[in-house]
């Protein structure tokens, strides 16, 4: 993205002369509070709305509205609210209309579904209608039509929110296995941490961007945008002030528990 600006219809600004660009297989974590944009940035990705002002660039192909179905393509977009994305009345047909959409066989149709719906935790939920399931549910029926379509690029907005912790455990380890580049929008520093390996932090202007142990060792920055680092690292910052000093800022609690023991073994010796 170069130099992007968008305001809506009505005049809210959305977005302020963002430039950044992620490179093919990263996991980018977009974050920022409520607001500050990151639906938008994934809507303008995805084609659905363009800006005024600025570019986007796509596999060295600037971003048009002529040529924006042939780009939408490259993306699987999971919208914010399961409610916006799912419209077929059975769990099966809603996750098989995009296979079916790309023209795929009738036995390549069945696999990818199949594969989704083993994905997103859903067996078993194969012939229920979406709308009579919960929010939770809903969030991986969506998630598993987005993946049944295998896109290049995943645009994910707030993937986790609503699921229950297995459901958010599970998420995240498909996420982290898949080798596709990734956007995730999402207010979960934690589950930031867990899948990305970059962040973007956004306010209507971009704000920082880096690794992200670069991006929570910022804490001012991050209070000033609204927003936690993980808990494990709080903990370790806060030590940091009591004059503990260790190597590098741990953002998972595996990580926080292999620093401690190094300490405690210094500690010993
Ligand atoms: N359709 C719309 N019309 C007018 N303003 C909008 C529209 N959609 C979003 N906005 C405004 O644009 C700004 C950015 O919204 P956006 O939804 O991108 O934020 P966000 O970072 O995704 O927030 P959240 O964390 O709440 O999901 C907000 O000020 C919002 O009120
Ligand atoms: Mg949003």
């Amino acid at each position: 993205m170069d130099d992007v600006s968008y305001s809506y219809p009505d005049g809210t600004l959305a977005l302020q002369n963002l430039g950044w660009r992620v490179e093919r297989g990263q996991k980018v974590a977009v974050l920022g509070p409520n607001g500050a944009g990151k639906s938008t940035l994934l809507k303008i990705l995805a084609g659905l709305i363009f800006p005024k002002r600025g570019s986007v660039t796509v596999d060295g192909v600037k971003l048009k509205k002529k040529n924006a179905d042939i780009i939408r393509r490259k993306f699987g977009f999971l919208f914010q609210d399961p409610d916006d994305q799912i419209f077929m009345p059975r769990v099966w047909d809603d996750i098989a209309f995009g296979p079916i959409n790309l023209g795929l066989s009738e036995n390549e149709v069945e696999s990818a579904v199949r594969d989704a719906i083993q994905k997103a935790g859903l067996v078993g939920f194969e012939e229920r209608v979406p709308h009579h399931m919960s929010y939770g549910e809903k969030k991986r029926v969506a998630i598993a039509g987005v993946l049944a379509m295998r896109p290049e690029i995943l645009l994910l907005d707030e993937p986790t929110s609503n699921l229950d912790p297995r459901g958010r455990t599970e998420l995240i380890a498909i996420l982290r296995n898949l080798e596709n580049t990734m956007i995730i929008a999402t207010h979960d520093v934690n589950v930031a941490s867990l899948i990305a390996e970059r962040a973007l932090v956004l306010n209507k202007k971009k704000l920082a961007e880096g690794s992200l142990r670069e991006v929570f060792s910022q804490s001012s920055l991050l209070e000033g945008a609204n927003l936690e680092v993980p808990d494990i690292a709080k903990l370790f910052l806060l030590l940091q002030e009591e004059g503990l000093s260790f190597e590098e800022l741990p953002l998972s609690v595996r990580e926080g528990s292999e620093n401690l023991k190094h300490l405690f073994e210094r500690k010993k010796r």
